[in-house]
């Protein structure tokens, strides 16, 4: 089967080398890529959002299905896309359609959706531009610190956690009267703060029946001890150490099931991957988000940890026949640091000769900003390269990463050093 994926980072990258162990992919594209993807697969340049262009390389490729990477394209109803044009409706697509990529694209939608359902989630109310004031008396009934969201994509930027009463007044005011972030706050969900340690669940999901794959908790923040700016995400575990049997079956019977059921309720069409952000509240989870794509570097460490076909669990999606297929789970913990450009999540320079990677060993080292130039393989973003390890425990798998990051070189790099210190 020739396969295109979509996305350029290292999500993109775990996903191409786990489809390409299958024997059922014969070919696999990737567009954009990076130079990773470039060194296992054939990278295209195309725009992820510019459907016609797609439709052209797929049709002129061949290509027997399309997996989707990042939100953007789902949010921009790419699946839906596909579906309606005669040329392209008997190849699937792997992502919601964009109804489903509502659970991502608008806060509002996912917290009517979990309310809807009965899933545990943080009590909210919604406002926009007319209701300002409402909102600030609102803010006024809850107790600090105060969770502020847009309600739409804002490039993971959106959410604001305020500990001054006036400042979150003052913060909403910005978000809906001076369009802080665009039209993506237009409206902004306020919610109650939940105090706990956050995980993730993912699952993939043909809209009716689904398979939980391997729990994972990233690292957030730029700095050691979970200090300075929010990122993309500085490193990730699985399996979570904490998320005991007692713990996953909580997630599985009321948070993934009522999910998947509740989506078929509301006739939502989901073939794809749900990312469902957790906060664990006294051995209680409680959902904070709905993600409709792999979080990004949990891939790096999921993917890995994933013995059977991904290419057979995509084709059972795409057939509604999951229920047919077994998942099968390696029982070691993987882990993954991310290598970042010095400035990032701020300004950062790209363009840096990376050297190195052909000394790892041991470890795997997915890219995300790279790309070829000249022969060499030069830094292209903020985030550049995740080194992934497997280990007994998840101690000994960080262990091996950082041992592997010493043999690697970019001008200005950096990495947190503390990868799982506050794990037991
Ligand atoms: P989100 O984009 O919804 O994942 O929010 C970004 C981050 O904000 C999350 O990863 C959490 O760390 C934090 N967060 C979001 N909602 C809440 C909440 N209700 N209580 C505490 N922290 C939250
Ligand atoms: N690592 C978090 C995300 O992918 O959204």
């Amino acid at each position: 089967m020739t396969i295109l994926l979509l996305g350029s980072g290292g999500r993109e990258h775990a996903l191409a080398w786990k489809m390409l162990q299958s024997s059922l992919c014969t070919k696999l594209f990737v567009a954009p890529g990076n130079a990773g993807t470039e060194t296992i697969a054939t990278n295209f340049d195309l725009n992820i959002l510019d459907f016609e262009a797609i439709k052209k390389t797929v049709l002129q490729e061949r290509i027997e299905m399309v997996v989707v990477g990042p939100e953007d394209p789902l949010v921009h109803g790419i699946y839906d896309f596909f579906k309606n044009d005669s040329e392209l409706n008997h190849i699937p697509v792997i992502g919601p359609s964009q109804k489903g990529a509502q659970l991502e694209g608008s806060k509002e939608f996912a917290k009517e959706f979990l309310v809807r359902h009965a899933i545990p989630t943080a009590a909210y109310d919604s406002f926009t531009k007319e209701t300002v004031e409402k909102g600030c008396q609102f803010l006024e009934t809850l107790q600090p610190p105060y969770v502020l969201k847009a309600d739409g994509l804002a490039a993971g930027k959106g959410v604001l956690i305020i500990q001054d009463l006036e400042e979150a007044k003052t913060e909403l005011r910005n978000m809906l009267v001076h369009s802080k972030f665009g039209t993506a706050s237009a409206k902004v969900v306020i919610e109650e703060f939940l105090d706990g340690i956050e995980l993730s669940c993912f699952v993939l999901t043909d809209g009716k029946n689904y398979k939980i794959l391997p729990t994972a908790k990233d690292y957030k923040r730029i700095g050691e001890g979970d200090t300075g700016l929010n990122t993309g995400g500085m490193g990730a575990v699985s399996p979570v150490p904490f998320a005991d049997k007692i713990l996953l079956d909580k997630i599985e019977n009321r948070i993934v099931k009522p999910t998947i059921d509740g989506l078929q309720k509301d006739g939502i069409e989901y073939k794809g991957f749900v990312f469902i952000g957790l906060i664990n509240v006294k051995g209680e989870p409680i959902v904070i988000e709905y993600n409709v794509r792999m979080g990004d570097p949990e891939t790096e460490v999921v993917m890995p940890r994933i013995k059977s076909d991904l290419v057979e669990l995509f084709q059972a999606v795409a057939d509604e026949k999951l229920n047919e297929v077994t998942l099968e789970i390696d029982e070691r913990s993987a882990t993954t640091i991310m290598v970042v450009s010095g400035g990032y999540p701020e300004e950062y320079e790209k363009g840096k000769v990376i050297s190195g990677i052909e000394n790892i060993e041991d470890s795997i080292v997915f890219h995300a900003g790279t790309k070829m130039e000249n022969g060499q393989i030069v830094s292209n973003g903020g985030r550049v390269l995740a080194v992934t390890s497997y280990g007994d425990n998840f101690k000994e798998a960080i262990k091996k990463s950082y041992q592997n990051i010493d043999k690697l070189h970019f001008d200005k790099m950096y990495f947190r050093k503390d990868i799982g210190n506050d794990l037991k």
